[in-house]
């Protein structure tokens, strides 16, 4: 069964009332582009890294972490974070999906994206629930830009007006060796019985998982501020930890120094 959309059943079936505000605390440093008509909006971050780089793992432990904080918060993911999206990642990583074009592959990936916006991420974070994505629009600058040679700039066009204009706050990539990588998102699929339905880029050569990944730490190159490189080797725990200090300023919460 699909995580997230277990999680946006749940939280719809409480979307009647305004969402509750984030706490604000003394310590609280608000950037002024957040404010929304007087009321903060959430932060939106988003999780990158190759296959296998433990990405929703650690973008789980965050959202429970955060959720026993009680700061509202959105978990979710593309391609799939709405449902008409989660038809669309079927589509896209099943094996139908293998006919596609580089280009109606990206339009997809784009559509996905337009109507995740739209139905999900922006209303959740006007309302001040922060949200947290499962990939974003590195994915396709990663995916479809640096590793399968769709023009960049091209790319970025198509996220230049509302709602695709939308950016995140803070990403975090998570930054493996693709050989490891690989190595681990067989054995997942394997175990998960997914390697049919979800296999699509696993199946794809060493070469283009480097080009992927080596396009994300480009994208970080050109964007140090926002995005925050974590090496994804190592104990979850360990790098749990890293991921919450990167991410102290947005969410005081997850300041060891300030729990006890
Ligand atoms: P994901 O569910 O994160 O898979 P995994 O957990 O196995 O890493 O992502 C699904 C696949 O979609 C992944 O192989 C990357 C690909 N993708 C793109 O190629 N372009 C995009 O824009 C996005 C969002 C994902």
């Amino acid at each position: 069964m699909d995580r997230y959309l277990e999680i946006h059943a749940a939280e719809s079936s409480d979307a009647s009332g305004g969402a509750a505000e984030p706490a604000l605390t003394p310590q609280t440093k608000v950037d002024p582009r957040l404010l929304v008509a007087g009321k903060r909006r959430g932060w939106f971050v988003t999780f990158e890294g190759i296959e296998g780089s433990g990405k929703t793992t650690q973008i789980t432990r965050l959202f429970d972490r955060l959720q026993s904080a009680e700061e509202p918060v959105l978990l979710t993911r593309e391609p799939g974070g709405s449902p008409i999206g989660h038809r669309l990642r079927t589509l896209l990583l099943g094996t139908e999906g293998a006919g596609l074009t580089s280009l109606a592959e990206l339009l997809l990936y784009v559509g996905d994206r337009a109507q995740h916006l739209h139905e999900i991420v922006d209303p959740a974070l006007a309302a001040g629930t922060h949200v947290l994505c499962d990939r974003y629009l590195d994915a396709t600058l990663a995916y479809q830009g640096f590793a399968r040679g769709l023009d960049l700039d091209y790319i970025r066009a198509l996220h230049t007006k509302p709602p695709l204009d939308r950016r995140p706050d803070r990403t975090i990539l998570l930054d493996l060796d693709p050989e490891l990588g690989l190595t681990r998102a067989r054995t997942r699929n394997d175990d998960l019985g997914l390697a049919r339905s979800e296999g699509r880029f696993e199946r794809e050569a060493l070469a283009f998982h480097r080009r992927v990944r080596d396009g994300y730490l480009s994208l970080a190159e050109a964007d140090p501020f926002r995005v925050r490189i974590v090496a994804a080797e190592g104990h979850p725990d360990e790098i749990e930890a890293r991921v919450a200090d990167l991410l102290s300023d947005l969410f005081p919460v997850l300041d060891v120094e300030d729990e006890s």
